[in-house]
């Protein structure tokens, strides 16, 4: 791919952002997630954005630009993060993760950026500022653009929920864009048209009061590294249904029509597996490998801790074990009581001789959204343009709480342009995003833009 000037001079910028280590999980980049912050008002006010600032909050900053050319005229709010997820485990990584660099790869042979965050969400973002600048300077634009870029979104987006629910004039839009997300492949485009919730679960099992000789008392006490294996066990059935009482009675299930619909884009079950170096699938009974994961509400176990894990052997029984679990939810699961009903069903399971303890880190509600909507329609063609293929409808597994929050506080739709792929390993090691993918995405936003104005227009004079 022959790149021009300006796109040399935007691929060098992305990956100089990509060498700011903003990790908002962890306390120790608190500096580096501020400098991220700078960096994102700096490229707003660079690519012509007159108005750029940043705002603090208990936790990491927002940057919030806006760029107002007439009142009369739509209002597209730009959504995005600049934090990333932790790099470690780090020894897994072909590059460091900082120091971004470019390698090609069967799915990207004119090339990829490896780094932390080169995808989810600064890559995708980034776009965004880049279509912004590439309009600004076509006096193509004719439309109002705010944009609100945040930096804990990978830590559940607190802050930026009560900077919404006290800012909803300053929000104010008709359409919410944002490019969190990922598409089939290369040559299919998808437009997510919705996103699962999450309850975020930490439990801590302890039996005796202190670590104890294995020899001495083993076979005799609980021990609760075993206790929370057969407890985890049994928070799914043979069927890998859920067990937690009332955890499905909330889910909306889908008809026949839409499941059909959903089955014409049909997963390579080979090529999923071969992905990522599996032999067999598993899950839930009655829905096949896409169904369930996006439309169906699953438990996994995030990390689990306990006893002696350093070199060599010790004979111990622990006197604690500690898990993170998780679950994924869908229309219409109240995170609040899933959250509950996980606390209590857990609580009521374990046997005597221990004592349970569960926290909820966070959560948020699943997303769904119609295709008959003018932004919908409006990043229909603008695929269909650039990639001279129809975009198909898709739903996410993943979870972007903010986006039913914005619906919730704001009431407005969101349009999830992902150009991202699974494959680009985001949150894991060696995490990517396509160079192909960068310029497809900066060239695709604009004709979002552009009909959706013109639909916008349509829609007023009818
Ligand atoms: N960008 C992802 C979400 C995503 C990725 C949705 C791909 C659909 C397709 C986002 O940054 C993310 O990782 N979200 C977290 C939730 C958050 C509360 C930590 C997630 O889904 O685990
Ligand atoms: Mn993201
Ligand atoms: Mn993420």
């Amino acid at each position: 791919m022959k790149l021009t000037t300006d796109q040399k001079r935007f691929l060098e910028q992305w990956m100089d952002f990509l060498k700011i280590p903003s990790v908002s999980a962890d306390p120790i980049h608190k500096k580096d997630v501020t400098q991220g912050a700078e960096w994102v008002k700096s490229a707003l006010l660079n690519a012509g954005c007159p108005h750029a600032e940043i705002i603090q909050t208990p936790g990491h900053p927002i940057v919030y630009g806006e760029y107002l050319l007439d009142p009369s005229l739509p209002t597209v709010l730009v959504y995005g993060h600049y934090d990333v997820q932790p790099a470690d485990p780090i020894d897994l990584w072909d590059n460091p993760p900082f120091e971004p660099v470019i390698k090609n790869t069967a799915i990207h042979p004119d090339g990829a950026v490896f780094a932390r965050g080169s995808c989810d969400d600064k890559g995708q973002m980034f776009m965004h500022i880049k279509a912004f600048e590439v309009m600004l300077s076509k006096g193509s634009l004719a439309c109002n653009i705010k944009f609100m870029i945040e930096g804990e979104e990978e830590v559940g987006s607190d802050n930026l929920e009560d900077f919404v629910k006290t800012n909803k004039e300053k929000l104010a839009c008709d359409i919410i864009l944002i490019s969190d997300t990922g598409m089939i492949a290369q040559d299919q485009p998808s437009i997510t048209t919705g996103l699962r919730g999450l309850s975020y679960m930490e439990v801590t099992i302890t039996g005796p009061n202190r670590d104890l000789h294995s020899g001495l008392y083993g076979g005799s006490v609980q021990n609760p590294i075993n206790v929370l294996c057969k407890m985890i066990s049994q928070l799914r059935d043979e069927n890998k249904k859920i067990t937690i009482p009332g955890f499905y009675e909330d889910v909306i299930e889908l008809s026949t029509e839409e499941r059909a619909e959903m089955d014409k884009a049909p997963l390579d079950l080979e090529e999923f597996k071969n992905s990522i170096g599996i032999d067999a699938i598993e899950g839930e009974k009655g829905f096949n490998t896409e169904e369930r994961r996006s439309i169906r509400p699953t438990l996994d176990v995030n990390g689990i801790w306990g006893g002696y894990t350093g070199e060599g052997a010790k004979t111990v029984i622990p006197s604690k074990a500690h898990a993170k679990i998780s679950m994924r939810l869908v229309p219409d699961q109240d995170w609040h009581q899933i959250s509950e009903q996980f606390t209590d069903y857990f609580k009521s399971i374990a046997p005597a001789g221990v004592e349970v303890e569960v926290i909820t880190h966070h959560g948020g509600y699943a997303y769904v959204t119609p295709i008959e909507t003018i932004g919908y329609k409006a990043a229909h063609q603008a695929y269909l343009e650039t990639f001279g293929k129809a975009p198909i409808p898709k739903r996410g597994g993943g979870s972007i709480p903010i986006v039913p929050m914005f619906e919730k506080e704001l009431g407005v739709k969101s349009i999830l342009m992902g150009f991202g792929l699974d494959s680009d390993a985001i949150h894991s090691p060696n995490e990517h995003y396509g160079i192909f993918n960068f310029f497809k995405g900066i060239e695709t936003i604009p004709k979002f833009y552009k009909n959706y104005i013109k639909l916008w227009n349509q829609n007023k004079s009818d």
